[in-house]
């Protein structure tokens, strides 16, 4: 089964650069529509240029393909509107939304300022709930949208100064995981994509040249364009770097019941190995589940 985006209209967020100027090609390449938004500034979030979208647009149609250029900020949610509504006005759609666009301001904690805090919160939570929300109505309309979060390990598992971009880029999981359930009737599908990849962000973490030369970032659009296809599955997180790919599952174990009379703290520090047990444990599939899950341990019911 060849995956095809003909007459298919996608946006992609951040598309000057990196993975999603990768994302972008590799849409246009297989017959989507693109819109390549890019705010053109600097790795950590200053300056602003409209030559970085333009640039993909130029290479998108010089294969052939068709796409414009857009330079809004992300954060600004008017721009962000009048940006569908280009799309729309073009090609009467949106049917892919991949929220790529970010930025770094990596500190540890202790020195970093609560303004890079709420500027990279901005950009990477905010950034893609305003593309979101824009194209929602749409899609629900349409009875048809796919939707990629761009998260990443330092999200999922935490890495040392990156204190503001692991809980932004958690956050936009939690944003998934609520959009799965409300866009499931109208067939819309939301997944996060985790990657890995050589780019300007990933230019200075000390990997040596023989690692980075396996970690262009094409290797990871495969991962994306099959989360956005017809058949993309929904609520995943696809991790994918380098020609590997895998999956991030949040799981919750069955944990342990205490009577009444022994739901002191010392016991729950006696059976911290019990509850954490990863025999019987689950992936709920929405957060109704753990509160029936701990009802029926106190009514004495099965599992369900
Ligand atoms: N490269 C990796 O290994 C890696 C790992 C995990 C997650 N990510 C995520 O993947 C995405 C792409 O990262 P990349 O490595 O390609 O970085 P990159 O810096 O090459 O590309 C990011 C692009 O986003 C654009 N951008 C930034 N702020 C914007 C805004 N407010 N509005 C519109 N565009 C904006 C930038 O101009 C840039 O072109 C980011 O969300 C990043 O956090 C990357």
């Amino acid at each position: 089964m060849s995956i095809r985006f003909d007459g298919k209209v996608a946006i992609v967020t951040g598309a000057g650069n990196g993975l999603g100027r990768a994302h972008a090609l590799g849409l246009a390449e297989r017959g989507a529509k693109v819109v390549v938004n890019d705010l053109g500034g600097a790795r950590d979030g200053s300056g602003a240029s409209a030559s970085a979208a333009e640039n993909v647009v130029a290479e998108i149609r010089a294969a052939g393909g068709e796409a414009i250029a857009n330079a809004a900020n992300v954060t600004n949610a008017a721009q962000v509107q009048a940006m569908v509504d280009e799309a729309v006005a073009k090609w009467g759609r949106v049917d892919i939304l991949v929220n790529n666009a970010g930025i770094l301001r990596d500190k540890s904690f202790a020195k970093s300022s609560l303004e890079d805090f709420k500027l990279v919160v901005d950009v990477h939570l905010m950034g893609t709930v305003n593309c979101t929300q824009a194209v929602w109505g749409l899609m629900r309309e349409q009875g048809y949208g796919r939707i990629v979060m761009t998260t990443s390990s330092s999200g999922l598992y935490g890495n040392f100064g990156q204190a503001n971009y692991g809980a932004a880029k958690m956050a936009v999981v939690g944003l998934m995981n609520t959009l799965h359930l409300e866009g499931e009737k109208y067939n819309i599908r939301v997944n996060a994509l985790a990657p890995t990849a050589f780019t300007r962000m990933t230019g200075d973490i000390g990997i040596d040249a023989e690692a980075l030369a396996q970690l262009g970032p094409e290797h990871v659009t495969p991962g994306l364009l099959f989360l956005v296809s017809d058949a993309a599955p929904s609520r995943v997180i696809l991790c994918a770097g380098g020609g590997g790919f895998a999956r991030s599952v949040i799981y919750e174990t069955d944990g342990i019941f205490l009577p009444p009379d022994q739901r002191t703290p010392e016991n729950i520090a006696a059976n911290f190995d019990a509850l954490s047990s990863a025999e019987g444990q689950k992936i709920f599939q929405q957060g109704m589940e753990q509160s029936t899950k701990f009802i029926n341990k106190a009514l004495g019911k099965k599992p369900f």
